[in-house]
Parts: C-alpha cells; sequence; structure tokens
C-alpha cells in the first residue's frame, strides 16, 4: 500500500485509524527493539494497519514462533494477508477478542504485545479491556509495547502494569512515544 491510500483510510475514520501516516522505519525499529526474538514463540500485535511494524517483526521472527495481529479495517486486512508469511495469523477483528483467538490457537500464554492502537480515541473502557486481556494472557517476564503520539494514556499502562518506561522518536509524523510496560 502507497503513503497515500493509508492516507485516505486513515481520513474515511479518523478516530479508528488515529492517524494518516504510517509508522515510520526508526518507529517500527524503536518498537521491536524491545523483544528478545530468541526467546519469543507467540507475538500479537494489535492495530497491525497496512503492516509496515509487522513486516519489521516477521523479519526478525524464529521460523517456528507466531505472529498474531488485530486490524479492523478490511483493505489492511487484505493487505496484511498478501504478505503470505505461514507464521502470520490475521484477525480481521477487534483486539478485544483476544481470548477467543488465543483459545482457537490453543494458546495460554503470549511473549510480547506491540500495539497502535489509537487508544486516546477508542472509549476508555474499551483501553482498559484490551490492555488487561494483554496482562492476563501475557507470560512473566513479558512486555507490552505501545505508540502514542502523546502521554495522556499513559495511565492506563501503570494502573494494570505497574510501570511504564518511556522512549522518545522524534523521527516519526508526528513525533512518538514508544511505552514500554513489563510483567514482572
Ligand atoms: C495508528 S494506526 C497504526 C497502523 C500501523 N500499525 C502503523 O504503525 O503504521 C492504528 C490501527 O489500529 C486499527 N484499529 C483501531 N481500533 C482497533 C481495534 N479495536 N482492534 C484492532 N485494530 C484496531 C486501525 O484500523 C488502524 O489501522
Amino acid at each position: 500500500m502507497k503513503r497515500l491510500d493509508f492516507l485516505v483510510e486513515g481520513l474515511k475514520d479518523l478516530k479508528t485509524v488515529g492517524t494518516v501516516t504510517r509508522s515510520s522505519r526508526s518507529l517500527c525499529r524503536n518498537m521491536i527493539k524491545h523483544v528478545n526474538f530468541k526467546e519469543a514463540d507467540l507475538i500479537v500485535e494489535l492495530g497491525a494497519g497496512d503492516g509496515v511494524i509487522t513486516r519489521f517483526i516477521l523479519e526478525k521472527m524464529k521460523p517456528d514462533a507466531k505472529l498474531l495481529v488485530f486490524e479492523v479495517n478490511s483493505k489492511f486486512c487484505d493487505i496484511l494477508r498478501s504478505i503470505g508469511d505461514e507464521r502470520l495469523i490475521v484477525a480481521e477483528d477487534s483486539a478485544e477478542e483476544l481470548d477467543h483467538y488465543l483459545q482457537q490457537l490453543n494458546a495460554t500464554k503470549v511473549d510480547y504485545v506491540i500495539s497502535a492502537l489509537p487508544f486516546v480515541a477508542l472509549p476508555k473502557e474499551l483501553g482498559l479491556d484490551i490492555v488487561g486481556k494483554c496482562y492476563r494472557f501475557m507470560k512473566q517476564g513479558g512486555r507490552y509495547v505501545q505508540v502514542h503520539y502523546s502521554l495522556l494514556s499513559k495511565k492506563l499502562y501503570q494502573s494494570i502494569f505497574g510501570n511504564v518506561d518511556i522512549n522518545f522518536v522524534p523521527f516519526n509524523v508526528p513525533p512518538a512515544f514508544v511505552l514500554v510496560c513489563e510483567k514482572k
């Protein structure tokens, strides 16, 4: 998908997409540097868009690992499916359905969650539900990595994980924060 097409999807439904530009390479690299790919068997990505971070994750993942991605925009899901990687499972569904998909996969634990969900624009209860489920299914020592363009939602992660580490990424439009929480 071209940048212009992403812009169109963003403009069509800004409340759900949350932005009109996909993440920069610099932001993608910052998001995935918090993942220990040698020990990651199941990674979950929330709000995958047209797969810009997805491709970075797949490039680093073990051959026998799985990547479960959630995306509600059907055009983006078509693009994600066209990646055609056996390790990639595309859930054309809302991230709050995480528990059902894990059940279908017979998976009890998630190693890492990488999220670009626009929580600032989504209802607060939905954010609490999604991040709460991620915490519940995450293995001890696993990490939840979230991108934001402000620190307005920091308290959401603090209240669930009890810790949030903040990284600033200037080379993105707009400049972004990568929030990293660990399940202690
Ligand atoms: C800010 S965009 C990020 C796209 C891409 N990951 C990137 O970094 O450029 C957020 C994405 O989250 C998706 N989204 C919004 N609400 C969602 C939900 N409840 N479940 C799954 N995806 C959702 C939107 O459709 C959009 O593609």
